[in-house]
């Protein structure tokens, strides 16, 4: 699919907010602009639908902010069952609090200690998932959160995904790779712990692998959308 065809459906066409949320909750670099953060949540829909019906699907959507779910709801709620994953409260209260009466949604709030959004949780430790509830998901996102993990946390994110996955889901996910990077994994800007959190392709591509995925597309950044992002299967 050439790169602008993400972008016909929704560029230009004005439309209303289905699911309008305060913008405390909402995350990344249109927050403040209520319907542009949610056609850049389509825009996202549309790569992963790419990749992977969301008709029907069970979707995790670890560090899921707010905008795959105003997404999903702009497009009927065509998915069998979501579960967002998120580190912040006001986030996930948010969530739960609109969102108590609709089965087709659930959400989780985690204690995972994270420099930029949570410096005071826990180490994570995912090896087992990320909960009591172990479900087969078929599509597991996370846009624009490996790139706020470091190497350690990636491995744990991608090791609790893959816990929850199918046997043939989907793991869908965006980071910072950096081609001229001669370390592994670099933070980029010191005073933002996290802001930037690059890596090495190879060096990714041996977490990924150790977290039990195996990558089947990388596919590069999309202006104003996404950094690269990965399609992996597990293995
Ligand atoms: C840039 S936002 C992206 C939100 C959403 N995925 C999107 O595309 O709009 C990063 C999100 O990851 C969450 N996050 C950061 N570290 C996390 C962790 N260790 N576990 C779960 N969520 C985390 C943050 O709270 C934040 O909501």
């Amino acid at each position: 699919m050439s790169r602008s065809a993400y972008w016909r459906d929704h560029v230009g066409k004005p439309f209303e907010v289905r699911f309008p949320l305060p913008a405390l909750a909402r995350r990344g670099a249109f927050a403040a602009n209520e319907a542009r953060s949610v056609e850049s949540g389509l825009q996202i829909l549309d790569l992963i639908e790419h990749e992977r019906s969301c008709t029907g699907a069970r979707i995790l959507d670890f560090g899921c902010g707010v905008k795959i779910v105003q997404a999903l709801i702009q497009r009927d709620a065509p998915q069998a069952f979501y579960l967002g994953i998120d580190v912040a409260p006001q986030v996930i209260e948010t969530l739960k609090h609109e969102l108590h009466d609709n089965p087709k949604f659930e959400f989780q709030l985690a204690n995972y200690r994270n420099e930029m959004y949570r410096p005071n949780g826990e180490p994570m430790s995912c090896e087992n998932g990320f909960g009591p509830t172990q479900r087969d998901f078929d599509i597991l996102t996370m846009f624009s959160v490996v790139t706020h993990l470091d190497p350690d946390d990636s491995y744990q994110a991608l090791k609790g995904c893959r816990y929850h996955s199918a046997e043939d889901g989907r793991a869908i996910f965006t980071a910072f790779i950096d081609p001229e990077l001669e370390n592994d994994f670099v933070d980029v800007v010191p005073d933002r712990p996290l802001l930037i959190a690059a890596y090495r392709k190879e060096y990714l591509t041996e977490i990924i692998n150790a977290a039990g995925w195996e990558i089947i597309a990388h596919r590069a950044p999309i202006h104003a959308l996404t950094q690269d992002w990965f399609v992996c299967r597990p293995v």
